[in-house]
C-alpha cells in the first residue's frame, strides 16, 4: 500500500470508533502519506487532540477560528488530495446530507474539491434507520465514497450492522483509490446507458417504467473509479453522479437515448446499456391533450430501435458490450437468446423472482450470462454488483486479447 506524498485530511467526529483514529493516522503516514486532522467538539470526547497532533506531526484544529486566527477551510479543502471522514457519526452524516455548516469538519468538507471518503460509525439501530439510510444515499449521491461499515460487536454490547471499518481497511481504500496502478481502464473510453425512458403520449402523459437508473449509475461510476472516461446516457431519473470521470448526457425517450449512444459508441471501447428502455412508443404523439371521451381508449404503438442489438451490429472486435436481461421466467434460456441474437459479449441477467433484486432497491442479484460460462453472484449492494461487472468486463477484454 502506498500513499506517497498524498496530502490527506482526516476528520473526527463523535462516535467511540473515534478513539481507533490515531491508529489510521499511523497507517496512512506510515504508507507515505501527510495528515492534517481536523475534530467536532463531540470528538474530543473520545480521542484527545493531543493525541492525533502527536502521530500527525501537525496540530489539530477543533473550529473554524482558534480565538486569534481563522482557519482558512477553503484553503485546506484545496490542499488535500483526499478527505476522510472517519468515523462519521449519524449526526455530521445528517449534516453533511443537508449543507449544513456549523463546524470545522463541516465547512472543509463542503470546500473540498478531492474525492471525500465517509466511514460511518453508529449502533446498528441508528444506521439501519430509513433517515440515515436515507442520508448515505444522499451523500453518495453528490459523489462521496462510503466506505461500508463492517459486522460485529458494538460499543452498545449488541452485534450487529454499524462498527466502522478498521483503520487498515481505511487507509486501503484510500491508497487502492488513489493509486494509479489501481486504474486498468485508464485510456479507455466507456459508454454507460442508464435510468427508463419516457414515451409521450401527449404533452402532459408518456408510458414508462419503474427503472431508477441506480444500478447504470453505479456501473459508470465502477468503471471510471477504474480509470475509464464514461459517457453516461441517462433516461428521465432522480438520480445524479457527479463523479469527475463520468460526462453525463440526459435524454428522454428511447430515440433520443438510440442517438446518444451511437454517437458515443464510435470512439468507445466498453459499451454497458443497463437502461430499461421502453420497448414501444405511441405511434403518434398529440400535439393537444387527449380529452376524455369514449369508455375505451385505444392506443396504437409502435416499436422502438433496439439499442443493444443496433450496436451488435456495427461493433468492432475491439469493443466489448455487454448487455442487461430483466427476466420473470426461464431467465437463463432468454438470456441466452439474448446474448446471441444482439451479439452481445456478456449478459447481465436479473431476475424479478429474487428477492431485493431489480428496480428501485439498493441492492441487486445478478448472474453474468457469457458464451463461454454462466455465473451466479450473490445478492449485493449494487455499487458491490457495478464493481463486480466492471471486474467482469477487464477479465473479458483481457481474454480477448491473450486468446
Ligand atoms: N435494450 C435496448 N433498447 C431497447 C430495448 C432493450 O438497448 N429498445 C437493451 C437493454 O438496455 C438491455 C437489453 O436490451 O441491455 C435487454 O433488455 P430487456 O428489456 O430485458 O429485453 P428486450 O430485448 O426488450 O426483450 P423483452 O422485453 O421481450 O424481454
Amino acid at each position: 500500500m502506498s500513499l506517497q506524498d498524498k496530502k490527506i485530511i482526516l476528520a473526527v467526529t463523535g462516535s467511540i470508533a473515534a478513539y481507533k483514529t490515531p491508529q489510521l493516522v499511523r497507517s496512512l503516514v506510515k504508507a507515505g502519506a501527510e495528515v492534517k486532522v481536523l475534530m467536532t467538539a463531540a470528538a474530543a470526547d473520545f480521542v484527545t487532540p493531543l493525541s492525533l497532533a502527536t502521530v500527525s506531526k501537525h496540530p489539530v484544529l477543533a473550529s473554524v477560528s482558534d480565538g486569534a486566527n481563522w482557519n482558512n477551510h477553503v484553503a485546506l479543502g484545496l490542499w488535500a488530495d483526499a478527505m476522510i471522514i472517519a468515523p462519521c457519526s449519524a449526526n455530521t452524516l445528517g449534516k453533511l446530507a443537508n449543507g449544513l455548516c456549523d463546524n470545522i469538519v463541516c465547512a472543509v468538507y463542503l470546500s473540498a474539491r478531492c474525492p471525500v471518503f465517509i466511514a460511518p460509525a453508529m449502533d446498528e439501530d441508528m444506521w439501519i434507520h430509513k433517515s440515515t439510510q436515507q442520508n448515505i444515499s444522499k451523500v453518495r449521491s453528490y459523489g462521496n465514497h462510503i466506505i461500508p461499515v463492517a459486522h460485529g460487536e458494538l460499543a452498545s454490547g449488541l452485534v450487529g450492522e454499524g462498527r466502522m471499518a478498521e483503520p487498515e481497511d481505511i487507509a486501503g481504500h484510500i491508497a487502492a483509490y488513489l493509486s494509479e496502478e489501481n486504474k486498468p481502464l485508464k485510456g479507455i473510453k466507456a459508454l454507460v446507458t442508464a435510468g427508463p425512458t419516457y414515451e409521450r403520449i401527449d404533452p402532459v402523459r408518456f408510458i414508462s417504467n419503474f427503472s431508477t437508473g441506480k444500478m447504470g449509475i453505479a456501473i459508470a461510476e465502477a468503471l471510471a473509479d477504474k480509470g475509464a472516461q464514461v459517457t453516461l446516457v441517462l433516461g428521465p431519473s432522480h438520480e445524479r453522479t457527479y463523479h469527475a470521470g463520468i460526462n453525463t448526457i440526459a435524454v428522454e425517450s428511447a430515440q433520443q437515448m438510440y442517438t446518444a449512444a451511437v454517437a458515443a459508441f464510435k470512439d468507445a471501447q466498453i459499451a454497458v446499456l443497463a437502461a430499461a428502455v421502453a420497448d414501444y412508443r405511441p405511434q403518434e404523439q398529440a400535439t393537444e391533450k387527449i380529452k376524455k371521451k369514449e369508455q375505451d381508449l385505444t392506443l396504437a404503438l409502435t416499436k422502438t430501435t433496439d439499442i443493444l442489438a443496433a450496436l451488435g451490429k456495427i461493433k468492432k472486435p475491439e469493443q466489448t458490450l455487454i448487455g442487461f436481461a430483466l427476466e420473470t421466467n426461464n431467465e437463463l434460456e432468454h438470456a441466452t437468446e439474448k446474448l446471441k441474437n444482439k451479439n452481445a459479449d456478456l449478459i447481465v441477467l436479473n431476475s424479478l423472482k429474487d428477492e431485493g433484486a431489480g428496480f428501485g432497491h439498493d441492492t441487486n442479484k445478478v448472474t453474468f450470462v457469457s458464451l463461454h460460462n454462466t455465473v451466479s453472484l450473490p445478492l449485493q449492494s449494487k455499487a458491490a454488483v457495478a464493481v463486480a461487472i466492471a471486474d467482469q468486463i477487464i477479465e473479458l477484454r483481457h481474454a480477448e486479447k491473450t486468446a
